[in-house]
């Protein structure tokens, strides 16, 4: 038996007693449900994603369903998730095959990766967990095996390029001949049960015996850090305006620019200083003598530690800032999107 036979023989024997079946995007298999799945899970756990995708699916059953929705419901049922460029992408890629597809995802590999938010791996997902089609995957699980079992040096190869090419290959090389679905869902749960980013659980691992990284007793320096992700500080200024008439209680919130972070949601006026808050109440005509400072707000980014600075200003009318923004009636609250820390900001008010 080769190498490559006797690790994904491992992985096989390994899956058959400890495979997961009961997540709900297990159940009743379909190419809708295991695509809109994968794009959750991607950069977040299983056990975040649950309540989301269950939510998610009961409101769209269908990729029809999804295609007719507005973007803004959209954001709204993804509004805590994060990285909201893959809601944008989903929204799209519903509304592509809707349209040129009559509603039936297709099945080509070469179509699934011209669709948005769709990558290499996400379109072999797609297709191996749910039509057992031969291809690879390299997800954040995948890497972290094989950079472990390979005791990988990112610095070596040097750029991310040749490295991405290095673990397609790998990957492509371990897949067994037949099973690919199975074998990539065993790879992807190993990830994620047994070797964890923290404190992986070697002694459960089937590749223990001949994981490089174990023997060398450095698995915890694997995978290596990419060389240039520091983690970047930034402050930012947040101004709520807040109208309050009897029972009416409103805040004005703007819909950021698409390319943007969090793009698409709503947010309040943001700024990098205070100054520049200053200006734009000048600009406004609304005085600043009154605004409270309310409790800093910490917010982590993927490469940025946000500190946000909310400043409250009540006002006796409200005013008509911007074109792309609304008056958030906070008793009556409509279906847009809301990035974490303006859906915790609002909760305190
Ligand atoms: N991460 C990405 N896709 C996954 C899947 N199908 N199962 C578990 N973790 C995943």
């Amino acid at each position: 038996m080769t190498q490559n036979l006797i690790f994904s023989k491992k992985i096989l024997f390994w899956y058959q007693k400890y495979r997961t079946k009961d997540l709900p995007w297990q159940l009743n298999k379909t190419m809708y449900k295991t695509w809109l799945s994968e794009i959750m899970l991607q950069q977040t756990q299983v056990k975040t994603v649950i309540f989301y995708y269950e939510r998610f699916i009961a409101r769209f059953p269908t990729i029809i369903q999804l295609a007719d929705a507005e973007l803004d419901e959209v954001l709204f049922l993804w509004s805590g998730l994060g990285y909201y460029a893959r809601a944008r992408n989903l929204h799209k890629t519903a509304r592509i095959i809707v349209k040129y597809y009559c509603g039936n995802f297709p099945k080509d590999f070469d179509i699934l990766i011209s669709f948005p938010g769709i990558g290499r791996s996400t379109a072999g997902a797609i297709l191996s967990l749910t039509l057992d089609q031969h291809h690879p995957i390299l997800d954040g699980n995948m890497k972290r095996i094989l950079t472990r079992y390979y005791a990988f040096d990112y610095y070596l190869l040097g750029n991310k390029s040749k490295i991405n090419h290095k673990l397609w290959l790998l990957s492509e090389q371990l897949l067994p001949d037949t099973g690919t679905g199975v074998f990539n869902q065993a790879m992807m749960d190993l990830g994620r049960l047994i070797c964890t980013n923290r404190c992986p659980a070697c002694k459960d691992c089937p590749l223990q015996e001949d994981c490089q990284a174990f023997l060398n007793h450095e698995v915890n320096q694997y995978p290596r850090k990419e060389l240039s992700k520091k983690l970047l500080k930034k402050t930012i200024w947040f101004l709520l305006l807040l109208f309050q008439y009897c029972k009416v209680k409103m805040i004005w919130l703007e819909k950021r620019p698409y390319q943007a972070i969090w793009g698409g949601l709503f947010c309040f006026p943001e700024f990098s200083n205070i100054n520049m808050l200053n200006i734009w109440l000048l600009n406004h005509n609304i005085h600043n003598d009154q605004y409270i400072k309310l409790s800093i707000v910490k917010h982590k980014l993927s490469n940025i530690d946000l500190e946000i600075r909310p400043i409250l200003l009540n006002l006796s009318k409200k005013i008509n800032c911007k074109k792309d923004g609304i008056w958030y009636d906070l008793m009556d609250p409509p279906i847009v999107g809301l990035p974490k820390p303006i859906a915790t900001i609002l909760q305190k008010l």
